[in-house]
């Protein structure tokens, strides 16, 4: 645990997941970057100096595009601080910088995926890294699901290692609180994307009092009940998935609530002829981009009833304006019973870009910063970072 290192005039090695999207050399999204000035602060107000070290995109080499430097830059205005920039991870300019760190200072390095050694888990790559700290600190949640140099195999050279707070936190609130929730423990679920998500889904028909879903999640399990729905989305792998999971559903006695109404149209484009259809209404010509009011007012009415509620997933094409209406009343709803008490724990990176677009981050207990991290964590996958730093424990 970080709170039990000592960390007064020690060189941290902190590895954060800074992968946030920039556009015309400006960051347009610092979620991420801010959920981790609490370890960047806990470490300076204890004596330490930083050395971070990031990812950014999937560059095939030095990639200026890809550059750390307009995230140095972000992070120096949130801190208010001047960050030092190295433009190579491993260069002796580098290790020269980090080596003469006074406690306080921050250097931030260029992105690690610069080198290929990063993505093979380079053994060599990650001993170069290490000269950079004598603590090694990982609070890259989002991250956790690769096994790399700079979150796996890194760990293997240094003595005091430890997940930052904000590792921590995605943990209590993905791991623990799901495991042990308060009850009635709801569970919404959507999004576009079925694949990834059935071994989400089984797990949790198993842990939640309720499970909820629309999206084109969805469309399968309609399929399956007889609903004449067509998407592009849709294919026979994924209805066989939803037949057998309805199957489970019905052999452990849990019922999986579907949409009953959605807002058609031809196409996404096609305004004139928006429409409310219930599920008996809807034929293949018609596509399905947001859950109808019915089913907005039925998934609320249970969402009443929780103590706890995990959300993953939008519940229609909610970028579209003219489809967002059902995500965004949810969201609402889950935005004042957390106001009430209630946790409220968001997962995935389209849900919290949903939140954060119809909500205030800070309404919500806790929004991982995870996308693949966090979907892989809920389905139960033991991650490899975090599995290596609770193995490499001493
Ligand atoms: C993410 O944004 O999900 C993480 O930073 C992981 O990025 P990757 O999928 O390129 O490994």
């Amino acid at each position: 645990m970080l709170k039990s290192i000592n960390l007064k005039d020690k060189k941290v090695l902190l590895r954060v997941d800074y992968n946030v999207p920039i556009q015309d050399g400006q960051v347009v999204d610092d979620y991420r970057i801010k959920k981790t000035l609490p370890t960047l602060r806990y470490c300076l107000d204890h004596g330490a100096s930083i050395t971070i070290i990031s990812h950014l995109g999937r560059p095939k080499g030095v990639d200026e595009n890809l550059s750390l430097s307009p995230v140095c830059d972000k992070l120096s205005e949130l801190l208010q601080k001047e960050i030092i920039f190295s433009e190579d991870c491993i260069s002796d300019k580098a290790f020269v910088t980090s080596s003469s760190l006074k406690k306080g200072q921050i250097h931030m390095l260029e992105n690690l995926r610069f080198h290929s050694g990063e993505l093979t888990n380079d053994k060599d790559f990650s001993r170069m890294l290490s000269f950079h700290g004598d603590v090694y600190i990982n609070d890259a949640f989002g991250t956790a699901h690769r096994s790399h140099a700079s979150n796996v195999g890194v760990v293997d050279f240094f003595d005091e290692h430890c997940m930052g707070l904000l590792m921590e936190r995605e943990i209590k609130y993905l791991i623990d609180e799901i495991k042990n929730p308060i009850n009635p423990f709801i569970v919404v679920m959507g999004g576009a994307k079925v694949k990834g998500k059935i071994e989400l889904i089984e797990n949790f028909l198993n842990i939640s009092d309720k499970l909820l879903i629309g999206g084109a999640l969805s469309f399968p399990f309609l399929k399956v009940k007889g609903v004449d729905i067509n998407s592009p989305l849709l294919n026979n792998e994924d209805i066989e998935c939803a037949k057998k999971i309805l199957s489970i559903a019905e052999s452990i006695n849990k019922e999986i609530i579907l949409p009953t109404d959605f807002v058609t149209s031809t196409t996404l484009e096609d305004i004139d002829n928006i429409d409310i259809k219930l599920n008996k209404d809807i034929n293949p010509s018609l596509g399905c981009f947001d859950i109808g009011p019915e089913t907005t007012m039925h998934f609320s009415q249970i969402l009443s009833t929780a103590e706890t509620i995990l959300w993953n997933g939008p519940l229609g094409v909610c970028e579209n304006p003219y489809f967002g209406t059902g995500t965004q009343q949810i969201c609402r709803i889950i935005e004042e019973l957390t106001n009430n008490g209630v946790i409220s724990i968001l997962g995935g990176g389209d849900t919290a870009s949903a939140a954060r677009k119809f909500s205030q981050s800070e309404k919500f207990t806790h929004i991982s910063t995870g996308g693949g991290a966090s979907l892989e964590l809920l389905s139960g996958i033991y991650l490899p970072a975090i599995k290596k730093l609770e193995n490499n424990d001493k």
